[in-house]
Order: C-alpha cells, then sequence, then structure tokens
C-alpha cells in the first residue's frame, strides 16, 4: 500500500500555510506567538483533509498542548488511516529573532508507520552512506570519519560534520577539531542540519550529536525518500521519562534504532522554509501574494524535490 499522490499537494499546502502563518511573526521576539500561528494554521488545513488523521509527533501530551496533541484525530474521517508527525515552527529562536532556517515541518504515512517519538533527546547520526559497518552510532567519532574518509576517498580535512553547538557536544567538536574535520556548527533546527546530508551540494558528509527526538523521527523520513542513514536512540535521563518510556511500550531504554525501525512504508514529507534557511528560501510577501519554498518528499513515487508556490495570502 501506498499514499495517494493526491496527498502531496495536500501536505503541501499544510506545511505552507503553517509557515506563512508564522512568518507574520518573524523578528517578533515572540516564540510562543510565531508557535501558535504556525500550530492554529496546520491544525485547520489538517482537518480539511480527508482522512482519518492521528497526530503521532506534535506539540506534546493533551495535557500540555490543546492543539496537535499526541493523540488528536484530525481530518474529515473519510478516507485512509494515516500518522502524523508535525513540528509546525522548527526553529523557534530563528523565526522569533528573524535568523535563517526557521521552517514548518510535517511528516505523514500510514498508520502505524511512524514511531510514536517521547519528547526526549535522541542521539543521532546521519549520512548519505547507507552501507552497514560505515557510519554507525556505536562507533567512535574516529572510526565513523575513518571509515567515511575511506569509503569517499577523501581526507577527513576534507570532510564536514554537522553538528548541534551546545555544550554538551564539547567532546564530539574537540575531538573532530584534533581529526581536522570541518564544521558545519549550527545554533538550533537540527532536522535541516540532518538533512544536509542529502545533496553534495550542502557540503555536509556526516550529521550528528543529540538533538530533540521528535526533529530526528522527522528527519528520518525524508532522509529514508533520499535513501541516506539514520540511527537514533532516545535518551531517557529522568525518571518519569524512563516511565513515560515504557508507557509507550519501548522495554529496551538504551535500543539504537535504524531507520526503519522509526519510519516504514510510504511517506510524505514537507519541510517549508519561514526563514531562508540552508535547505530553502523563507516566506516573501509581495503585495497580496507569497512566495514559499518547500523541500517535499514521497517515497513511492520517489518524489523529492524543492517546490515553488507563488500564491495568494
Ligand atoms: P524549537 O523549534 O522547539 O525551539 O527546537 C529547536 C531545536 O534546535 C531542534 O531543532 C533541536 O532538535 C532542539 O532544539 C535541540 O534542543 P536544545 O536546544 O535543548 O539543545
Amino acid at each position: 500500500m501506498s499514499l495517494d499522490k493526491k496527498f502531496e499537494s495536500l501536505f503541501l499546502n499544510v506545511s505552507t500555510r503553517a509557515a506563512l502563518a508564522s512568518y507574520k511573526f518573524v523578528g517578533k521576539k515572540d516564540k510562543i506567538s510565531a508557535d501558535k500561528a504556525a500550530v492554529d494554521a496546520m491544525r485547520s488545513e489538517l482537518d480539511n483533509i480527508d482522512m482519518i488523521g492521528k497526530i503521532v509527533i506534535g506539540e506534546g501530551e493533551l495535557d500540555e498542548a490543546p492543539m496537535l496533541y499526541i493523540g488528536e484525530q484530525l481530518g474529515s474521517m473519510k478516507g485512509p488511516s494515516l500518522d502524523i508527525a508535525v513540528d509546525p515552527l522548527e526553529g523557534t529562536n530563528f523565526a522569533a529573532n528573524n535568523l535563517p532556517g526557521a521552517l514548518s515541518v510535517i511528516a505523514v504515512s500510514e498508520k502505524n508507520n511512524l514511531f510514536n517519538a517521547p519528547e526526549t533527546y535522541m542521539e543521532k547520526i546521519s549520512t548519505n552512506i547507507n552501507e552497514n559497518g560505515v557510519v554507525d552510532l556505536d562507533y567512535d567519532i574516529k572510526k565513523n570519519i575513518y571509515n567515511i574518509s575511506e569509503y569517499k576517498n577523501k581526507k577527513p580535512e576534507d570532510l564536514t560534520a554537522c553538528i548541534l553547538d551546545r555544550p554538551r557536544h564539547k567532546d564530539i567538536i574537540n575531538e573532530l577539531i584534533k581529526l581536522k574535520v570541518n564544521l558545519k556548527l549550527i545554533t538550533d533546527g537540527d532536522v535541516s542540519g540532518a538533512l544536509l546530508v542529502t545533496n553534495e551540494k550542502y557540503k555536509v558528509d556526516i550529521f550528528l550529536g543529540i538533538g530533540g527526538g521528535p526533529e530526528g523521527v522527522l528527519a528520518a523520513s525524508a532522509l529514508d525518500a533520499f535513501n541516506c542513514k539514520f540511527q537514533g536512540r532516545f535518551l531517557f535521563t529522568t525518571e518519569s521519562d524512563k516511565i513515560r518510556a515504557k508507557e509507550m511500550g519501548i522495554n529496551d531504554l538504551n535500543k539504537k534504532y535504524e531507520l526503519n525501525e522509526i519510519v516504514s512504508g510510504d511517506t510524505i514529507f514537507c519541510a517549508t522554509g519561514i526563514t531562508s534557511g540552508d535547505l530553502v528560501k523563507g516566506i516573501e510577501i509581495q503585495e497580496d501574494k507569497f512566495f514559499s519554498e518547500t523541500l517535499i518528499t514521497h517515497k513511492s513515487t520517489g518524489l523529492k524535490k524543492i517546490t515553488k508556490l507563488i500564491q495568494n495570502i
């Protein structure tokens, strides 16, 4: 079974409208309003689609989020049963401060094919080398870099690693510096960071480090369409995280997940730019029209492209 092609334009419209709504708050130093605008727009667009939709990754649990909460049912309740993962505003700091890289992101699969990720951190790795034994979350940095270097026939100093610039990554960053690997340090936005391995034009050979678990699942769904490699391991640090994980049916808290254990079957992924970044340009408004760019992938049809739209506001 695969997702009907008609859903490509329907979900493209969902992330585009959410990006436009959030754009109005770009540079207003107000993360909450920027996020709320994207959430509201995304929710109302999703509700217009003929589907039995269920949010599996969203704004949190019902008691923390009034909309797009995990388990929320959306759509006309006619049509296929779909699992939906959303990050209506990925990069709240970017939007609030008018910095590059804010996105509106959605990934959709048929029922039970998207991992129901807990709201915890995840250790992640992505690369465009989709072969076992070259890059692995269980290898140390040196082994991963030397393996990529050998596989790509490039010196470590000609490789680039993308990682969130966080104190928790000090040791990894120091090791990469020692190995003379070029760094691409990102201040936020690791959905985009993980996807920079999908095309040589971004000049990123490996993405690694700890970021949000939900963002890991979203990135994995696009990486699957690009036939890239992704591995993730959730990090359950607090007692309540551990209890929640057990409730969600996660028994092995240290499990390393392969991409196909996070995302399976057919998926559609859309990431629309709110502010211009590495992946896509942000929203531009001219009179009563707006321009948008969306990275859209659909695994079963092989669609992987940046779609530019000009629409009425
Ligand atoms: P928000 O859009 O929710 O602010 O998330 C931005 C982000 O940079 C994610 O891309 C990333 O996964 C996560 O935050 C990293 O978390 P932290 O800022 O705690 O290191």
